[in-house]
């Protein structure tokens, strides 16, 4: 008897850098979630309110880390993959997800958790311009991060309310086919950058 292959399935941490509760970027990854392959499992995850401002001295205090920030790093530690959608403020990311980042970038004992983990940013803004500035602001920090992030496709959601529903499942139909083909270039993403990952001594990546 065979034993047919199945796929494996990937685990990806969404992150939205918004703690607004109708937030545009949060409904834009759980339409991404709804507009997954069953081979790629998206959890949206609300990680970043119970992360402080970051404060050296807390860090000394706390050498694992405040709870929420400990919370958060095994969150994406475990994960295979993080996509995070960000708003814009100002022509920069916000200073929630910044601040996130900045705990993020350090050594902890659960590691650093954004070193080789594949990303991918994308996001949306009620106005015009689809965090354009801040996608770019998002990128650079996370390379600083030394994280590998998806140079392409990019995805820049103009006039969210005329894109993303209540429903996660549903939203404007360009929006969703575009969300379909930015999920499938990700899953290809981790499957190019895994064997890489796999292949550096010390780091145990689980599929
Ligand atoms: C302080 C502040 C600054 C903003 N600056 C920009 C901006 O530079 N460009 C832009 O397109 N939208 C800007 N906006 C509008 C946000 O894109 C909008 O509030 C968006 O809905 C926030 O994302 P969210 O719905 O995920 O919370 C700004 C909003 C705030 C509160």
């Amino acid at each position: 008897m065979t034993i047919p292959d199945t796929p494996p399935v990937r685990h990806v941490l969404c992150l939205a850098g918004s703690l607004r509760r109708d937030s545009w970027n949060r409904r834009l990854l759980r339409m991404a979630a709804a507009h997954a392959p069953a081979t790629l499992h998206l959890d949206v995850c609300d990680g970043l309110a119970a992360v402080p401002m970051f404060d050296e001295d807390l860090e000394q205090r706390e050498p694992d880390g405040p709870a929420g920030v400990r919370s958060l790093r095994a969150s994406i530690a475990a994960a295979d993959g993080l996509i995070v959608a960000t708003p814009e403020y100002n022509h920069a990311m916000p200073g929630v997800l910044k601040n996130a980042l900045d705990w993020l970038s350090r050594e902890s004992p659960q590691g650093e958790v954004l070193l080789e983990k594949p990303v991918a940013v994308l996001g949306a803004s009620a106005g015009p311009w689809g965090t354009r500035l801040a996608q770019a602001s998002l990128r650079q920090v996370l390379h600083t991060c030394g994280a590998l992030v998806m140079p392409t496709p990019t995805l820049f959601i103009a006039n969210a309310a005329d894109r993303l529903d209540d429903n996660a499942a549903q939203g404007d139909t360009t929006t969703g086919q575009a969300l379909q083909r930015f999920v499938l270039a990700f899953e290809q993403w981790l499957e190019r950058v895994a064997p890489a990952i796999d292949a550096q001594p010390g780091l145990t990546i689980m599929h």
